[in-house]
């Protein structure tokens, strides 16, 4: 019943997507079981290489026959293979983040790919849609992450299903739970991506989760400090001792900030051990060892809404009832 056109374009049930959340935070076991459950799941395959990439691609397709999706942020590319790679492979959807969405948007459509691209505004979403993608995810400022949107989900979402349609647009920020599942639709999009709902299941390689489900709205902060790997890219994280520290220092500027340079952890990524210095933007994962509160912790204000860690299907079929209850009383 919550089928939507895009669903039937993509091959898959239900309008629900896990966020492709970086750096293999979402990988193989949380894409795959998104997907087995009848949602989209999606690799989030930001800041690794190529190898990294095309390995967690066909362990996903071990793992699952259904639909699957990769995503990949633009300014973190040192160059193309990444993306060569997906094609290759042949992924069924490409998720591209900041960045222009046009020079693959042929590419693709030859290998059967689509391509979405995640934007964060209604003229961000225009031009992708000029340039022919095939959906366009909305983010909006109460996203956890990197956050591109600079608007509430509310008011940039049915703004853009009206500038772009009949372009199917998804909705990203600040929904974990069917009501929110529900809103979205109603308000036009044709499915929902999910982040921090994702980031607190099992599948999940997050290794804050407890952080996350303890945490409120309020106790996100909207910033640019953890610049070391992508400088300049406003991103949304949980206040800890790193973020408190730097704000009562009066948010110096990068160059000047209390131990720059400092290796604050270390987790493996990609098959090598990566040292982790102050101010990094790789988040704490599976296998890390270091302090959590020396480190990045992305969480959107829908954390105030995540109160448990559940196998991912759990949440699919969760969000599934209770928004089908809501759009049948409707
Ligand atoms: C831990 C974490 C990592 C993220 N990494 C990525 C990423 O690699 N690429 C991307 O397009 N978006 C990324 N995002 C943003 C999500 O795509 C999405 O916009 C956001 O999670 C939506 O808000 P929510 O967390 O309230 O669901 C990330 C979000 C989180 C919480």
């Amino acid at each position: 019943m919550l089928t939507t056109d895009l669903c039937r374009t993509l091959g898959v049930e239900l309008p629900i997507w896990n966020a492709g959340m970086g750096g293999g935070l979402a990988g193989p076991a949380l894409a795959a079981a998104v997907s087995n459950a009848g949602g989209l799941g999606v690799l989030g395959m930001g800041g690794l290489p190529e190898p990294v990439v095309r390995e967690q691609v066909r362990e996903t397709r071990m793992l699952t026959d259904r639909p699957f999706g990769v995503n990949l942020i633009m300014p973190l590319l040192e160059d193309d293979t990444p993306i060569d790679c997906c094609l290759e492979e042949r992924v069924p959807v490409l998720v591209l983040f900041w960045g222009d969405p046009g020079p693959y948007v042929e590419r693709a459509h030859a290998v059967g790919t689509r391509l979405v691209s995640q934007v964060g505004s209604v003229a961000e979403a225009e031009a992708a849609a000029r340039a022919g993608v095939d959906a366009v995810v909305i983010q909006g400022v109460e996203a956890g992450g990197h956050v591109r949107g600079v608007e509430s989900l509310s008011v940039v979402l049915p703004a853009t299903v009206d500038a772009v349609a009949p372009l199917p647009v998804v909705a990203s920020g600040g929904i974990a739970d069917g009501r929110g599942l529900a809103a979205a639709l109603t308000l036009g999009a044709q499915a929902v991506s999910l982040g921090t709902r994702f980031l607190c299941s099992d599948e999940s390689r997050a290794a804050y989760k407890d952080r996350v489900v303890a945490a409120t709205a309020a106790d996100t902060y909207y910033t640019t400090l953890f610049d070391v790997g992508w400088p300049d890219a406003t991103h949304r994280v949980l206040r800890n001792r790193v973020v408190d520290e730097w704000v009562a220092a009066g948010s110096p500027a990068s160059g000047q900030r209390e131990g720059e340079g400092e290796v604050t952890g270390k987790m493996p990524v990609g098959g090598q051990t990566i040292e982790l210095p102050r101010y990094s933007i790789f988040m704490p994962m599976d296998g890390f060892e270091g302090d959590l509160d020396a480190s990045v912790l992305y969480a959107g204000e829908s954390c105030s809404l995540v109160n448990d860690v559940r196998p991912a299907a759990d949440i699919v079929a969760t969000l599934t009832a209770e928004a089908g209850a809501l759009r049948t009383a409707g």
